[in-house]
């Protein structure tokens, strides 16, 4: 097994087998990976964590995704959208804050309405911040044209998680019609880039029939396809899906969350400039879950810029945090949960990935 500390001015490739060992460690070996990927994070990006205000605009969604609490046939739902003015304000008050950029992100809706309904928001953003905000987009599988309109209208990047790299499982995991299918969200990966967007993906972690090889590809995939930025979180099962039906087969949710903290750690190692967040899903399960996983690799956080009264109907697992707190408790409670580690909050910056600058450079 190779020795990870000559790794840490390289641009390294783990194989498959590597990244397994790895993710099946345990104490010294662990300890290493995570004393590795820190040193990389803070050689190439320091001690910075940059803020991407996310708006979850609207749970209403055409998917059935098994795993999801607000998928389609979820009747139980509350569905709501926010109006123009107040995702507007939310955006207003990131900028205002200091967060140098957002997120706007939905169920997947499909129209043109919606396309329109999109570009007339980015347009007024653009407008009321003076250009100044960072537009990240997560809106799901779209067409090639509604793309490049929302691009053209100010959007910068767009996070689009793949889920698993294992078309598979992908399949196991999504009722078997063409609006689920693994080929078309890769295409669209693809046309993201095509299309000039910094592009992030992502997968969940713990899934029913998953396996470490499953994970040790994802990753490898993430750096095939020489993706910006990455968020990915631990699989926590909700009772109204279907997925829930495995509960009893799945690893316990420690268990999910330190191969979460691996995962972080080793893609941290095998792509040293792009952003990580560290995703709200990690909270769910430890309190601590977003530090740990900032102290390990990590270097992006989302906090949930969402009017209060909505959060609690936009439940994709359960024990979602923050669902009763308003953007103000969020900015207050990360302010000093990032000094604590001996972290700066990179204020007033977009924090686009080193890995992107680098990229534009050399074309
Ligand atoms: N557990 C963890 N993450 C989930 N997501 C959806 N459902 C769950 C769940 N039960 C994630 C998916 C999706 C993102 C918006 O939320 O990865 O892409
Ligand atoms: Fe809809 Fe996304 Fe949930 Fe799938 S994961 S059901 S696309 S909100
Ligand atoms: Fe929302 Fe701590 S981040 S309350």
């Amino acid at each position: 097994m190779s020795n990870l500390q000559q790794y840490i001015d390289l641009e390294t490739v783990l194989s498959a087998e590597e990244i397994v060992h790895f993710l099946n460690s345990e104490g010294d070996t662990t300890l290493q990976l995570f004393t590795t990927a820190r040193k990389i994070k803070l050689n190439y990006i320091g001690n910075v964590v940059h803020f991407r205000g996310l708006i979850e605009f609207s749970n209403i969604c055409r998917k059935n995704c098994y795993y999801c609490g607000i998928r389609k046939d979820n009747n139980a739902v509350q569905r709501y959208t926010l109006s123009e003015d107040e995702i507007v304000s939310a955006a207003q008050f990131a900028h205002q804050n200091g967060y140098g950029s957002i997120v706007l992100q939905s169920g997947e809706l499909a129209s043109p309405q919606f396309t329109d309904f999109i570009e007339r928001i980015l347009r007024k953003i653009h407008d009321t911040t003076n250009g100044q905000l960072g537009i990240t987009l997560s809106l799901g599988e779209q067409t090639e044209e509604t793309y490049l309109r929302w691009k053209q209208a100010g959007a910068h990047r767009y996070l689009l998680r793949i889920e698993t790299s294992n078309p598979a499982l992908y399949q196991q995991l999504h009722p078997n019609n063409p609006l689920h299918s693994f080929h078309s969200r890769l295409n669209c990966l693809l046309t993201l880039k095509k299309l000039d967007y910094q592009v992030g993906t992502g997968v969940m972690i713990g899934l029913p029939f998953q396996t470490p090889e499953d994970l040790a590809n994802d990753l490898l995939f993430m750096r095939q396809l020489d993706i910006d930025m990455c968020g990915m979180g631990p699989y926590i099962e909700h009772e109204q899906t279907p997925l829930y039906a495995y509960k009893d087969s799945l690893l316990p949710l420690q268990k999910r969350f330190d191969l979460t903290l691996k995962m972080i750690a080793l893609l941290r190692i095998l792509m040293p400039k792009i952003n990580i967040a560290a995703t709200t899903a990690l909270q769910a399960i430890d309190p601590l879950g977003r530090e740990k996983a900032i102290q390990i690799g990590a270097n992006i956080i989302m906090p949930n810029i969402t009017p209060s009264k909505y959060r609690q109907h936009y439940l994709l697992y359960e024990n979602k945090p923050c669902t009763d707190e308003n953007a103000d408790d969020c900015l207050s409670c990360l302010e000093a949960r990032i000094s604590m580690i001996n972290h700066r909050i990179g204020k007033n910056e977009r924090g686009d990935s080193l890995h992107y600058q680098q990229r534009k450079r050399n074309t």
